[in-house]
């Protein structure tokens, strides 16, 4: 009996990483982000989870790569596959990079150097936001990979410069220019909790705080969170608490425009790229002002709520300016499948930024790491389970069920 129970029981090795150990049962990135809920205090949670006003845009966004089909063939030689790609000149080892998210150091407090460091042992490349909680400096020191930094324009042009000027010396490689917060969209999870940066300790946050004491110790014993691209200039480097919106509101410049474009290019000499257009006439404008590449994207929802899904746009912007200009996608991939669906329909890749923040908040680099291996093996399985050995060969191999509809419907 002992030797039949040993031929059908396989004991597990006990792992006593207990981290490790909780990763090790996530099936998907809703697995990894009931993680991150468990781990992080409420507030810090529904800042990275939330979206603006009703939500709508945040569902649609991964509920549209449902609507996407790839087409499977069959007896292909799929014994090695190539997932490399170009974007504005860097060859990357997958059609993927990492979006820019700012305050990062509220889910660890090594925060985006935790990323960053993480994203550069696999090549990916990492975008630092101009919201960042650790330098241009800071980042560049911890990674060998590709970094590209991402700009809101402030009114005082003065520091636009200084900021873009230093991520050159530092050696990012691109300049990303956010624009769909020309102001900051209503994120009523945050109203709610009356969140602030860095976050006000009220009663309910001191409750939540025993309740994380593992994010409590960590966020007590290192230095307070400031926004690190003005540190040390006490009136906007966020060492007093503000709402994010009232930040952004009093800080960035709403009068952006077209013109600005090239203010940005000459200041940095590094390629562009503009990151939030939402319609086909942007995506041909952005062609006419010369622009290397855009993303489309609509800031995973947290701007204007009812802007379209980046996946369902692409085709039409791909029919209008595709080969013009580099197009990528930006919100709602959750599957290294979302990733195949959008250089199916014409992405060069695709930016993510809610996996790696859930990953960062449930297991610290461990759970970056997670999501590096679980997009790179989606990926790739994908892509065989397809026939394509190469991204190239998934041209004109994905179809959209059904478009522009509200109800998300599934196809039938
Ligand atoms: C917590 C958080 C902070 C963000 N901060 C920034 C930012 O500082 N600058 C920016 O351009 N986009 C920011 N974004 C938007 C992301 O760059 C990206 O567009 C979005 O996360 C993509 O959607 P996904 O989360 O579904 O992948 C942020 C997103 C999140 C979730």
């Amino acid at each position: 009996m002992l030797k039949t129970l040993r031929s059908v029981v396989a004991l597990r090795k006990f792992d006593w990483n207990a981290r490790r150990r909780r990763l090790a049962t996530c099936g998907n990135i809703d697995d990894l982000r009931r993680l991150a809920k468990r781990a992080l205090p409420g507030g810090v949670f529904d800042y990275f989870d939330g979206a603006a006003e009703t939500e709508w845009s945040l569902a649609n966004n991964t509920q549209a790569f449902e609507n996407v089909h790839l087409e499977p063939r069959v007896l292909v030689d799929v014994s090695t596959i190539d997932t490399t790609t170009t974007v504005m000149g860097q060859r990357l080892p997958y059609p993927f990079a990492f979006s820019p998210t700012g305050f990062t150091r509220i889910a660890t407090s090594a925060g985006e150097l935790d990323v960053a460091q993480v994203a550069a042992r696999h090549g990916v490349p990492y975008t630092l936001s101009t919201l960042g909680t650790r330098s241009i400096e800071e980042v560049a020191a911890v990674s060998n990979g590709p970094l590209w930094y991402q700009l809101y324009v402030w009114k005082d042009r003065g520091l636009s410069r200084e900021l873009v000027q230093r991520a050159k010396a530092a050696g990012y490689k691109a300049i990303m220019v956010t624009v769909d917060t020309a102001v900051f969209g209503r994120r009523e999870r945050d109203v709610r909790r009356g969140f602030t940066l860095p976050p006000k300790i009220g009663l309910e946050t001191f409750v939540d705080g025993i309740r994380h004491p593992r994010w409590t110790l960590d966020f007590l014993t290192h230095e307070p969170i400031t926004f690190s691209a003005v540190s040390g200039r006490g009136d906007v480097d966020g060492s007093t608490a503000i709402t994010l919106s009232d930040y952004v509101n009093s800080q960035f410049d709403a009068s952006l425009s077209w013109r600005d474009l090239e203010w940005v290019r000459s200041e940095s000499g590094l390629p562009i790229m503009l990151k939030g257009i939402q319609t086909v006439a942007d995506a041909k404008q952005a062609v006419g002002e010369g622009v290397d590449c855009i993303a489309l994207s609509n800031h995973g929802g947290r701007q204007y709520d009812g802007s379209p899904a980046p996946i369902e746009l692409l085709p039409a912007v791909m029919d209008a300016v595709g080969g013009n200009i580099e197009v990528l996608v930006d919100g709602g991939v959750r599957r290294g499948a979302d990733v195949v669906k959008a250089c199916a329909l014409g992405a060069r890749a695709v930016m993510f930024g809610r996996p790696y923040l859930y990953g960062l908040g449930a297991a610290g680099q461990l759970g970056v790491e997670w999501v590096i291996d679980y997009f790179t093996s989606g990926v790739k399985r994908t892509m065989a389970l397809v026939g394509a050995r190469n991204l190239a060969e998934l041209g004109g191999r994905a179809t959209i069920s059904s478009t522009g509809s509200k109800s998300s419907a599934r196809p039938s």
